[in-house]
């Protein structure tokens, strides 16, 4: 499951792999630990050479229930302190740096294994599971994203959320390793007109006919 930030990719991941029985793998989250520790040891984000440099971060996704999926670094749980706005401004820059993909990828095909999961990302459908069963590529209009956003994180103002969302795709689309792009082979759901509850049937749906 890919698509920008927004666009509904996590809620309905995360309802179909329930719906189905499967397991749940965010890898924006694993991104976003990663941003989250180099920001802890005061690594210059905006310096990529400094970020490459690193890449050891003692990060670990723990669990892969998607009602309780976890991710730990250095064993603490960082769920919540992944989500700040810091983080999130950050992440881009941080996610643009070849050395820290390539270190996620390797651990992103460890945990999928031989499947029974639902990945959400940016560049799985292309990069990290180019064989997978079913692909969906969700999207939504900017203004729907963003109101979504803006209501999971409190402090925040509409046109801010829209702001940083834009500057994200803008770099996410735009990087030269992996960047965001639709599968040919993928579903493209466009989720601004459906309910959750609408969207997950829909791709359950896809799933159950291509199984
Ligand atoms: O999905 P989420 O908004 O939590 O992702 C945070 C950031 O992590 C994205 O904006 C993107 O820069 C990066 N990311 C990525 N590749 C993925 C998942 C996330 O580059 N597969």
């Amino acid at each position: 499951m890919d698509g920008p930030s927004g666009s509904g990719k996590s809620s309905t991941s995360r309802g179909v792999a329930t719906r189905l029985g499967l397991r749940y793998l965010d890898t924006g989250a694993m991104f976003r630990a990663m941003t989250w520790w180099m920001l802890q040891q005061g690594v210059d984000v905006d310096d990529p050479a400094a970020v490459a440099a690193r890449v050891d971060a003692p990060l670990m996704v723990s669990g892969t229930d998607p009602q309780a999926p976890t991710i730990t670094v250095d064993g603490t749980d960082v769920a919540a302190a992944i989500r700040t706005q810091e983080v999130t401004s950050s992440v881009s820059q941080v996610s643009v740096v070849p050395e820290v993909r390539e270190r996620l990828l390797r651990e992103q095909r460890d945990i999928i294994g031989s499947g029974g999961i639902v990945v959400e990302g940016r560049d799985i459908g292309t990069v990290v599971a180019p064989d997978a069963d079913v692909k969906v590529y969700l999207t939504a209009d900017p203004e729907a994203r963003a109101t979504r956003r803006t209501a999971e994180m409190a402090g925040s103002t509409v046109q801010a959320t829209q702001a940083d969302l834009l500057r994200r795709d803008r770099i996410d689309s735009g990087r030269a390793t992996a960047p965001l792009t639709m599968a040919d082979d993928a579903h493209h759901i466009d989720t601004t007109p459906y309910t959750l509850d609408e969207v997950i049937a829909q791709v359950v749906a896809l799933v159950e006919q291509a199984l």
